[in-house]
């Protein structure tokens, strides 16, 4: 239930928020925000809009499928492109997950290094809550990442953005010089079985490069790009969880000529992307 709030600002006048009492943060000019019973706060702007992100059975889903180890060899990839020997490897890293969903990357991070700190952000409450349990100690906080982050300026040394919106500019202004942001997107291949069986729409062809482009126009470099590509045996349940939908939509697993509770191969492509800001001219 802890909240370390040197990560955070407030989401109105953007002074810094630091506790006020055991369950209260607020800012010098007087806004308050209280912890829920759930250990997170909810830190978004006046007029937010209504986007409320996973619902509880998408994320149950999704942990469900990723429980069984599914996507594990792009945790794998995510922990060592965040904590690789030129990163911010050295003292106790900073880590924000935004768009965290059921935190199970940052529970593969921290498991990996256990002296770093973590931010689990996400526009779901219960996304939220359900990262908090993968990674106990950890500050959860709901947000929206289409809208100035409540997060400081130069606050972690690694974002990661794993198949979540993306709001460059202020990824820019929260990342340390020297750190890096993390980005995982699906290549044109991911899941291709069941696009082509039209249970999800296409991926965009090089989605990567227009991360990189969209990276970039907020000074962000690219400095490595690693395709994580492998072939995963699936059942139905899993197949309808990957299509993105909830285990009760059973018959969403069907692929033309497999039976509904048949076996079938899946392919999982994905880019694992980093990047650091560009050096100031001069
Ligand atoms: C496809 S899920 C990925 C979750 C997690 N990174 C993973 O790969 O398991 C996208 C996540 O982004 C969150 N999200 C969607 N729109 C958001 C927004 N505007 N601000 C913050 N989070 C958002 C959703 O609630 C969801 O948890």
């Amino acid at each position: 239930m802890s909240i370390d709030s040197t990560w955070l600002r407030c989401p109105n006048c953007f002074a810094d928020l630091s506790p006020v009492d055991d369950r209260v943060y607020g800012c010098e000019r007087g806004h308050r925000f209280d912890r829920s019973k759930h250990g997170y706060l909810t830190l978004l702007p006046p007029r937010a809009p209504r986007t409320l992100g996973d619902d509880r059975e998408m994320l149950a889903a999704r942990a469900a499928v990723l429980g069984r180890g599914a996507y594990l060899p792009i945790a794998e990839e995510l922990a060592r492109t965040a904590f690789s020997a030129n990163g911010p490897v050295s003292g106790r890293p900073r880590v924000a997950d935004l768009g965290c969903g059921t935190g199970y990357y940052a529970g593969h991070l921290s498991a990996a290094r256990h002296e770093a700190s973590f931010l689990l952000a996400d526009r779901s409450p219960h996304a939220v809550r359900s990262a908090l349990r993968a990674v106990p100690g950890a500050t959860g906080v709901v947000l929206d990442i289409w809208r100035p982050l409540p997060l400081r300026d130069e606050v972690a040394d690694v974002i990661l953005n794993v198949f979540a919106p993306r709001n460059p500019k202020e990824f820019a202004r929260i990342l340390r010089p020297g750190g890096r942001v993390v980005v995982v997107v699906p290549r044109a291949d991911h899941l291709r079985e069941l696009r082509s069986s039209g249970l999800l729409v296409d991926v965009p062809a090089a989605k990567a490069n227009a991360v990189t482009e969209q990276l970039a126009a907020a000074g962000l470099v690219r400095i490595s790009e690693v395709p994580v590509q492998y072939v995963l045996p699936t059942d139905s349940d899993t197949r309808a969880m990957l299509a993105g939908m909830g285990p009760s939509a059973h018959h969403a697993g069907s692929l033309p000529g497999i039976p509904a509770d048949g076996s079938a191969d899946v392919t999982i492509a994905v880019d694992v992307l980093s990047f650091e800001l560009a050096s100031p001219p001069g």
